[in-house]
């Protein structure tokens, strides 16, 4: 490991005792498997670790220092090396559901011992993974007598950028349930902001910043200041225990992993997998329970105030208004039926008062059983609906016997939402206490066979590996937005950032399909976007599940509902057209078990005019195209619903012209027949 040649000697005052010793500046690289990547592990002069990152000789990290701060004392510098150790692998895995069926995890690895010099002795190791498309690594505490119960009051990491480079983020102060814009900005000028962060370092070079297999521990966000020499040194500031504690911990301990992935084009960051490599392989047994598919519910009509969550005239859950939702499903090939304000607890306040949910207890004028027998006879089922409002301890101590009732009723996903900043009126979402919680539903569903979609959740960091029965997350600006938002509902650009950014992080149940644009609440506000691009969104966001978002009634005659029904859920392959971030993107998918692809595009404000070329199809292979294009007039300031429908057959020698109106969009189905 001492690969550098030249010995310093260093003198360093341990506890009053001069100690002398000898060491070299590098103690360990590690290059990803196609040589392209290095990091670069180094302990400074007062035995501080630091790393960098290269791509070729050029520098990607610079010097960034790593450590923690303990309640006991720092535990950042003063360390030796005891030893290293390399690693590395080579295996594809493969996913119950997801953006492709197969993910290669092949990466090297460093592990670097440390101990410290003097004092209590105590044990740290650095490990480091290095894959062709970028790095992670975290902090491993191992078994020790002199580290046993520790709480860390600071994560030392640094991110060090050599310049100062356009990001796009949301911001941590002021953005409640990570539902923000993401807005872009040189790095320097940004407050404390979430992860991921997606930086635009020059032409062929793109940068991801977030975390992966977030368990136990604190949300990673970053800090970012000039660092007086052209860079930018970005910190890690976890979001804290109401009492300044950021995360309790008892030794052996692992850190979640801090990522980067390097990219040369805005497509290889959406091509990543970085995240879920770096998460433990799936703990479910069995997992054939795990269902893909679509569903319509009871919500928007809530946010359209046509309907309330709670009891009086307007409420939107009862029985009767249910079985119209399931027999639409049945009829149109959904397989699920959400339903909101079915349960005690939403009369009132019900944002403020999450210790009066119950989610077992039906309102009178709703059939839980009755219901869900309904949906069943005719292969629908309903998606219970769990809003805490930010109850924790109300709905763990509920959980068991909720999630029980709904597995005997043969429910098989539940929606849960915590809308309050706080939990139990105490502690934020993204602490350490937050994150336990989350967790903890998740894993009582998974005992329980039960999918969770998490509307305010913790920022997904690859869990969805571990436990496939969360399969989708909330955790953006999504449609809701575009019924209530007083700034007029989500700009026409929004959908042309998620996919390199929020979307980085995991699935997103953003609910598309909006047909009617017309407003009750605020007349202006409406969804920023033509009705093709509503359609587009289907293949351009991805979630196994996906919402028909509108009040069924408004499905009604509408041609473009059949692009609804036929777009799958679940995807073989996923290839990312062209692309500019915050502009325009393109993105194919292949349905899984089929030779089917579905092809969504997206634009900004402004009108595109587009040439696609088909050559990722099969090369012999004749194919249907359905193609859903914004028609003559189509404007979503003026006029979002223009519409053309036309089919044609194709090959993979054809290109095709589109028009992309102003906010507008495609979707095209490709069935092969040949
Ligand atoms: C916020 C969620 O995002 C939304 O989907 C839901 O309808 C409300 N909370 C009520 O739970
Ligand atoms: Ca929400």
């Amino acid at each position: 490991m001492m690969n550098n040649k030249v010995l310093r000697i260093v003198f360093t005052i341990c506890m009053g005792v001069i100690t002398i010793s000898l060491h070299a500046k590098s103690i360990g690289k590690v290059t990803s498997p196609d040589g392209n990547l290095t990091v670069t592990v180094s302990l400074s002069k007062t035995g501080r670790p630091y790393f960098t990152l290269h791509r070729g000789a050029e520098m990607i990290l610079d010097k960034s220092q790593m450590g923690m701060k303990l309640k006991s004392g720092d535990f950042y510098q003063n360390f030796k090396v005891l030893s290293s150790k390399r690693d590395r692998k080579d295996e594809t895995w493969q996913q119950p559901w997801g953006e492709e069926t197969e993910v290669r995890n092949h990466y090297n690895e460093l592990s670097v011992n440390l101990q410290e010099k003097c004092g209590a002795k105590r044990l740290l190791t650095l490990v480091f993974r290095v894959f062709n498309d970028g790095m992670g690594f975290r902090y491993v505490f191992p078994k020790q007598h002199n580290l046993k119960n520790f709480v860390i009051m600071d994560e030392m990491t640094e991110m060090t950028l050599p310049t100062d480079n356009d990001a796009w983020t949301i911001p941590v102060e002021g953005t409640e349930f990570l539902e923000a814009l993401w807005t872009k900005e040189k790095m320097s000028t940004k407050p404390r902001v979430y992860t991921p962060i997606t930086m635009e370092v020059k032409d062929d070079l793109y940068l991801v910043f977030h975390e992966a297999n977030l368990t136990d521990y604190a949300t990673l966000n970053y800090e970012a200041k000039a660092n007086g020499k052209g860079g930018v040194t970005m910190k890690s500031e976890l979001t804290p225990w109401s009492t300044g504690e950021l995360v309790f911990a008892s030794a052996p301990f692992k850190s979640p992993w801090r990522t980067v992935i390097v990219g040369s084009k805005p497509a290889d960051l959406i091509a990543s997998r970085l995240m879920l490599n770096l998460n433990d392989p799936c703990k479910i047994e069995d997992t054939s329970w795990l269902e893909t598919g679509k569903y319509v519910g009871i919500w928007w009509g809530m946010h359209m105030e046509d309907y309330t969550w709670g009891q009086g005239e307007k409420h939107g859950a009862n029985t009767a208004n249910t079985k119209r939702y399931i027999d639409f499903a049945a009829e149109n090939g959904f397989k699920g039926v959400l339903v909101e304000g079915w349960n005690e607890g939403w009369d009132g306040d019900w944002g403020s008062n999450g210790d009066l949910f119950s989610f077992t207890k039906a309102y009178p004028d709703y059939d839980l059983p009755g219901l869900q027998q309904y949906a069943m006879n005719k292969g629908v089922r309903l998606i219970a609906h769990n809003e805490t409002s930010g109850g924790a301890k109300n709905y763990e101590a509920q959980l068991e016997d909720a999630f029980a009732l709904y597995h005997s009723l043969g429910i098989k996903a539940v929606k849960t939402g915590y809308v309050n900043r706080l939990m139990d009126k105490k502690e934020l979402q993204h602490s350490q206490y937050g994150i336990r919680h989350y967790r903890k539903v998740i894993e009582t569903a998974a005992k329980y066979q039960l999918m969770i979609v998490n509307h305010e959740p913790a920022m997904p960091t690859g869990l969805r590996r571990t436990y496939p029965n969360l399969v989708s997350a909330e955790g953006t600006r999504g449609q809701e937005y575009n019924a209530w938002s007083q700034d007029g509902g989500n700009p026409p650009y929004h959908i042309c950032i998620l996919p390199f950014t929020r979307q980085l992080a995991g699935p997103i149940d953003f609910t598309p399909g909006i047909f009617d644009f017309k407003n009750k609440v605020y007349p202006k506000t409406h969804p920023q976007t033509t009705l093709t691009k509503q359609l587009a969104e289907y293949i351009v966001i991805y979630s196994p599940w996906q919402m028909a978002a509108d009040m069924i009634e408004n499905y009604k005659d509408q041609p473009a509902l059949t692009f609804i029904k036929s777009v799958p859920t679940n995807w073989q392959q996923t290839l990312v057209l062209n692309a500019d971030i915050g502009k325009y993107i393109t993105i194919a998918r292949k349905e899984r078990g089929t030779d089917d692809w579905y092809i969504g595009g997206v634009t900004d404000k402004n009108a595109r005019d587009m040439v696609l070329d088909l050559k990722f199809l099969d090369q012999d292979g004749v194919y249907k195209a359905m193609i859903y294009q914004d028609g003559p007039g189509a404007d979503y300031r003026t006029n979002p619903y223009p519409m053309t429908i036309t089919q044609q057959k194709v090959k993979a020698s054809d290109q095709l012209n589109l028009h992309l109106a102003p906010s507008g969009g495609f979707a095209i189905q490709l069935c092969k027949i040949k």
